[in-house]
């Protein structure tokens, strides 16, 4: 048999999710898969969701064996409770849910239908629903993490409706962990600023105006640069895991410095706005 080290795995390294079983929304792309990387990574099994059935399948052979992908639109209530009852039946109940999936739909006032402002909105009662529809299936002591943005506080230009979204998102976080605390589950907010996936807005920009952007929007940070899928990855690994035990309705914030302190950035610093 082999023996375990004191620092929980066979091999002397610390599995920081060592067997959990978790569910990732949106595990195809930018930040889910990144997660979901991160989360197989420190040992666990992890079921990823997405819209496109052959690029989840492509995704989830990349990601090999613990992983397993689930086809369900997050506003598809049926697919979620389907998946997400799958996805338990196989890992035995669920230690962590990451309600990561959603998008981004600009909205400036004067130029914007109800239809634009109703999707943006939807990403929230998305977020409500997959963690309904987890609750039979979360164990006692589960950790749900909900997908925030520096954007919900920073009162961007031209993105109202996601900026909203992303505020209720906040509220929601704090209500759903009073109501999970008897059953020790805890709900916290990971939230980025401007990350470079294929989600971010800028990205399908022609390179140099893309580059560009990067560079401008990484001169508002202290840490002079954007921050990356796998830095807020680290971040809802944390969230994910008992590390966090004393966190509840909290909110993690991995934007380089951007919201705490925009006046050291490198672009405050020279005047520029
Ligand atoms: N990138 C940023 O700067 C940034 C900053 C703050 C917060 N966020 C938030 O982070 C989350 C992930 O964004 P990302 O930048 O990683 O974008 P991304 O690369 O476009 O990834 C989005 C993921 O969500 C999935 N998805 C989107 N809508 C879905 C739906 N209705 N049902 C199921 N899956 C869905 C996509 O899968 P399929 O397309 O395969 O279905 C994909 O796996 C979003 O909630 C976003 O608001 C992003």
């Amino acid at each position: 048999m082999m023996r375990r080290s004191v620092l929980g795995s066979p091999w002397g390294i610390g599995m920081r999710l060592d067997r959990k079983s978790t569910f990732i929304t949106g595990g195809t792309s930018g930040i889910g898969l990144a997660t979901a990387a991160a989360f197989l990574r420190e040992g666990a099994h992890v079921a990823v969701t997405g819209r496109d059935n052959a690029r989840l399948q492509s995704v989830v052979e990349r990601l090999g064996a613990r992983c397993k992908g689930f086809v369900a639109d997050a506003g598809d209530d049926a697919a979620m409770a389907e998946a997400l009852a799958a996805a338990a039946g196989t890992l035995g109940g669920l230690d962590a849910l990451f309600v990561n999936a959603g998008h981004y739909v600009s909205a400036t006032l004067g130029t914007t239908s109800r239809a634009d402002v109703e999707a943006q909105m939807k990403v929230v009662a998305n977020m409500f629903m997959a963690v309904q529809s987890a609750l039979p299936h979360l164990r006692e002591g589960a950790s749900v993490v909900l997908m925030g943005s520096v954007y919900a506080i920073m009162g961007p230009p031209g993105a109202g409706g996601y900026a909203a979204s992303k505020a209720a998102c906040r509220a929601l976080a704090r209500s759903m962990a009073s109501e999970l605390a008897p059953r020790s589950i805890r709900v916290n907010v990971v939230v980025p600023g401007a990350v470079d996936t294929p989600g971010w807005p800028h990205h399908q920009m022609e390179a140099n105006e893309r580059d560009r952007q990067k560079r401008a929007i990484g001169e508002r940070a202290l840490i002079n640069r954007m921050v990356t899928d796998t830095e807020v990855a680290n971040a809802v690994l944390f969230l994910a895991s008992d590390e966090s035990s004393g966190l509840n309705a909290s909110e993690i914030v991995i934007d380089g410095g951007t919201t705490g302190a925009l006046a050291g950035s490198p672009r405050y610093l020279r005047g520029e706005p």
